[in-house]
């Protein structure tokens, strides 16, 4: 495994032109990937995080924590402090400062996991609806999965260009208020989007903006991907501007997470 992660100057650029960047070789070798997986499942099994919100079911209700179509925790390391160790991350810091200056670092965001045959799709959103509209953001996220990732256990697709977008509208998952996931309400603007199948330990970066999706898992195998944040630091978004998608969610996560403050 090469360190630091070298980028091409093609590479580099089709990130800022398209929104989105593929890198074929793994950043994680075999043996960290073992033990990343071992974590990853335990963290689930467990249902680390669900007394406080930080477990939920993306896609579904969320009233049931055996039967989540699409579970994802919330900051994993908070439970799994060994998830800051690791060769993935040196990479990915790596690689993020050469996409955003050498200020820019990466650390583990989340974890999106879709379990075998049940596992539901991802709809196509932009990742900055789900956060405070008051700041502007220059950032990306980095999503890694521990094993393969193929179009029928639902790797991601993205919308080249979209990073380029507004944030256009969109709606808690099915207009189901109870459901934590968006999706965008209008799919005219996706047209020849582009599947990004990967090796095991493998990623791919995208911008805040970038439109992006990932199918249902119909493999007879789970799908783990973890998800790692960077970027430069937000500022104030010049003007106002309202997410009401967020506002008129009412999930089990939130109200389990006022009930673990209280
Ligand atoms: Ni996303």
């Amino acid at each position: 495994m090469t360190f630091p992660f070298k980028l091409t100057a093609e590479q580099i650029l089709q990130f800022h032109l398209q929104g989105f960047l593929s890198i074929p070789m793994p950043i994680s070798p075999p043996e960290e990937l073992e033990w990343l997986i071992e974590e990853y499942d335990n963290l689930f099994a467990t249902h680390a995080g669900r007394a406080e919100g930080n477990q939920f079911d993306l896609g579904g209700a969320d009233d049931d924590e055996n039967n989540a179509s699409l579970p994802q925790i919330l900051n994993p390391a908070h439970y799994a402090p060994r998830l800051n160790e690791g060769i993935y991350l040196q990479n990915a810091n790596s690689i993020v400062k050469q996409l955003f200056g050498p200020t820019a670092s990466a650390g583990v965001a989340h974890a999106i996991y879709k379990p075998a045959g049940i596992g539901g799709e991802t709809p196509w959103h932009q990742d900055e609806a789900y956060w405070d509209p008051g700041y502007q953001y220059f950032s990306a996220s980095i999503w890694m999965p521990l094993q393969e990732a193929t179009v029928e256990n639902g790797c991601l697709w993205f919308m080249p260009g979209s990073h380029e977008w507004e944030v256009l509208e969109h709606r808690p998952i099915g207009g189901d208020i109870r459901i934590h996931g968006l999706e965008m309400t209008d799919l005219t603007p996706i047209r020849n989007p582009v599947a990004c199948p990967l090796s095991p330990g493998a990623i791919t970066i995208h911008r805040n903006r970038t439109a992006h999706y990932a199918g249902r898992n119909v493999s007879n195998t789970p799908r783990r991907a973890l998800i790692l944040s960077t970027g430069l630091p937000s500022q104030p978004f010049p003007t106002h501007r309202s997410f009401p998608w967020n506002e008129v969610k009412r999930t089990a996560r939130d109200e389990r997470a006022v009930a673990a403050k209280l």
